[in-house]
């Protein structure tokens, strides 16, 4: 396949796979809406998650946890309405997998079927296992997620570096290890070590995604807020910032703001049309 044809193909779960073997990196964003999550689709973007994070950069809330599967639904529909290649995969919230296994094969048989998703995240591993099995068996693509599991943060007691010492690496490594035996396509490393992040990516053969873990993971995640300087909250230090879309925002407003109030805008040309197109 050509380049520019590799390009375009659409993204599915057997591409993350051979993109890790062919040794290509896979690059990750969060997208909540239509309009993001077709720019990002457009920039070539390998994966968009409809995280729970959303709870936190469009809701304003200091953690994830008041984010509910109607919630998720309702942004995934958005962002699978307008993409066309990258593959789309829907956060499972807080407690709409951890109460019982029938509730959470229905609620992430929701996201795939009303979203539009083609996967699922879930945090954690331990009796999860059996769930994530189950969901791969119905058909249901499920993505790992290890390390700082933000839906665990009164447990954590703050957004942390998790894993550091020796015994809390080898669980870890050991939980990676049983969800990709339990069939799990990918797995998100969240703050852990650089070299622990190393080592699970060279043993495991399902791409590591990872974010504030170092560069040895196959692919890399941002929650697109932080990337693109658009969440006013504290950004992370591993988030690099690839723009500064408040700065410009703020500047745009003003811009309006100024114009409307000195009569520049509307001129007379746009007052008398009625689309963009015209
Ligand atoms: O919800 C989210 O944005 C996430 C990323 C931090 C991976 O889970």
């Amino acid at each position: 396949m050509s380049h520019a044809a590799h390009q375009r193909a659409q993204v599915r779960v057997p591409t993350l796979l051979a993109m890790k073997q062919r040794g290509e990196k896979i690059a990750m964003l969060t997208a909540y809406d239509a309009s993001m999550a077709s720019t990002l689709d457009r920039a070539g973007i390998d994966l968009l998650l409809v995280g729970d994070s959303l709870g936190m950069v469009i809701l304003g809330e200091n953690s994830t946890l008041s984010v509910t599967l109607e919630m998720i639904l309702h942004h995934c529909r958005a962002v699978t309405g307008a993409v066309h290649r990258a593959l789309v995969v829907a956060d499972l919230p807080f407690l709409s997998y951890q109460i019982d296994e029938r509730e959470a094969m229905r609620n992430a048989g929701r996201l795939i079927q009303e979203g539009g998703a083609a996967a699922v995240k879930l945090e954690g591993a331990g009796r999860l296992c059996r769930l994530v099995r189950r969901l791969t068996e119905a058909g249901i693509p499920v993505m790992g997620h290890l390390g700082l599991l933000p839906q665990h943060i009164h447990r954590l007691g703050g957004f942390r570096r998790v894993s550091q010492d020796v015994a809390e690496a080898e669980c870890l490594l050991s939980e990676a290890r049983a969800l990709q035996d339990a069939g799990a396509f990918a797995l998100v490393l969240e703050c852990i070590p650089s070299e622990l992040a190393r080592q699970i990516s060279s043993e495991l053969t399902i791409p590591t995604i990872g974010i504030g873990s170092g560069p040895h993971c196959d692919g890399q995640v941002l929650v697109s807020y932080d990337a693109f300087g658009l969440y006013p909250g504290p950004r992370p230090s591993f988030a690099k910032q690839y723009a500064d879309l408040t700065a410009i925002l703020t500047q745009a407003a003003r811009t309006f703001i100024e114009d409307v109030r000195s009569g520049r805008f509307p001129d007379q040309r746009r007052s008398s049309s009625t689309s963009s197109a015209e």
